[in-house]
């Protein structure tokens, strides 16, 4: 049996940010090996449809609520995971004030009712808090080359900014806190035109449209399939003791913009060549985790490869897509 599967049951578990991508694959885990969850999302960016099949489930319970806002719970608490956040560029550049309130706010508040319900805590932190990096790969003593007013400032900076919070109270001994410094996630229920690199050369390749290359293309990035992030974000808030340091999750493989588009080219018969656009402002050039602390400390590493990854999510998307057609005939 399964190690994590026998540790959750019992537990009372938060998680903020359920209702989105890699929250609602979250929730299923956790419930899976005998948590309760208790999901608390203002759907800024998440679906109902990623956690309706839940609703049912005994353990499961839904708050609506924006952690900008202080959060009571009646009850035990034994865990929260904040993964309250949009993630995708065009989405938390949409409001960058609440996007920054959020991860420092947000955090503050949970961290808050952690303390006050001797909760482990663990943050979603991100690769971003690297910037645009000097260092290849990415180990975790990096600090990052952020550029602290441009626009994705409000995402990485507040997400150092969570990461400093987390830290100071772990110090002060009031709250047992982890950071998990994620790296790119695909996987199904990501959303269809959150401008994420993945889910939009799926849907523009299901379209009949050509992908979108910003730049060169040149460019390259790691990507973690959802199901292996899940069991590194789990193992993490698991471990005894506290590593007191920040963990990478992601898988080291690493491609270029180029290389991606052309798998999702041979995968998807329907796709239609490639149109390059501008660079966006700070895009990072070069991103790969190093994740020797994950697997020294959590035995972890991914074991889904990308084009296996692929299928799954092509699949999902394509469900959606033919269903929408559908519709769309009717
Ligand atoms: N997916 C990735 O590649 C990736 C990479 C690095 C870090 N992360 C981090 O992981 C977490 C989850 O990312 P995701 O890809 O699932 O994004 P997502 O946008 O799908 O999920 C974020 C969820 O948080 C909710 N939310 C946002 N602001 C909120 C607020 N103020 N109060 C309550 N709920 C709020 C949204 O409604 C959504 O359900 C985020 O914190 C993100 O920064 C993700």
């Amino acid at each position: 049996m399964d190690v994590l599967n026998t540790k959750g049951r019992g537990k009372r578990v938060l998680v903020a940010g359920g209702a989105g991508f890699v929250g609602s694959h979250l929730c299923d885990a956790l419930l899976a090996e005998g948590c309760s969850v208790v999901c608390v999302d203002s759907f800024l960016t998440g679906a109902h449809a990623n956690i309706a099949p839940l609703e049912n489930h005994p353990g499961f319970q839904l708050i609506r609520h924006d952690i900008c806002e202080p959060l009571q719970l009646k009850g035990p608490l034994d865990e929260i995971y904040n993964l309250a956040c949009a993630a995708s560029p065009p989405r938390y550049q949409a409001d960058p004030v609440h996007t920054m309130m959020t991860s420092v706010v947000g955090t503050r508040n949970l961290l808050s009712l952690a303390e006050r319900h001797g909760a482990r805590f663990l943050l979603a932190s991100t690769s971003e808090v690297y910037g645009d990096p000097e260092v290849h790969p990415q180990p975790e003593h990096y600090r990052g080359n952020v550029n602290c007013t441009g626009p994705r400032a409000c995402y990485d900076e507040g997400k150092r900014a969570a990461e400093a919070l987390c830290f100071d109270l772990l110090r002060l001994n009031r709250v047992d806190t982890r950071v998990a410094r994620i790296f790119n996630t695909y996987g199904p229920r990501m959303q269809a035109d959150d401008g994420r690199i993945i889910s939009n050369f799926i849907n523009q390749a299901l379209r009949g449209e050509p992908l979108t290359v910003y730049g060169t293309g040149e460019q390259t990035r790691s990507f973690c399939y959802v199901s292996d992030l899940v069991t590194g974000l789990i193992a993490l808030m698991r471990l005894d003791p506290n590593p007191k340091t920040p963990v990478n999750l992601g898988n080291p493989g690493e491609f270029t913009i180029n290389e991606l588009a052309a798998i999702v080219q041979e995968m998807i018969p329907e796709a239609k060549g490639k149109i390059h656009r501008p660079l966006p402002q700070d895009d990072p050039q070069r991103r790969r985790p190093d994740i020797t602390r994950a697997k020294a400390l959590l035995g972890w590493e991914p074991k889904i490869a990308l084009r296996e990854g692929l299928e799954d999510t092509i699949s999902w998307f394509r469900l959606g897509y033919e269903a929408e057609q559908r519709i769309t005939a009717a």
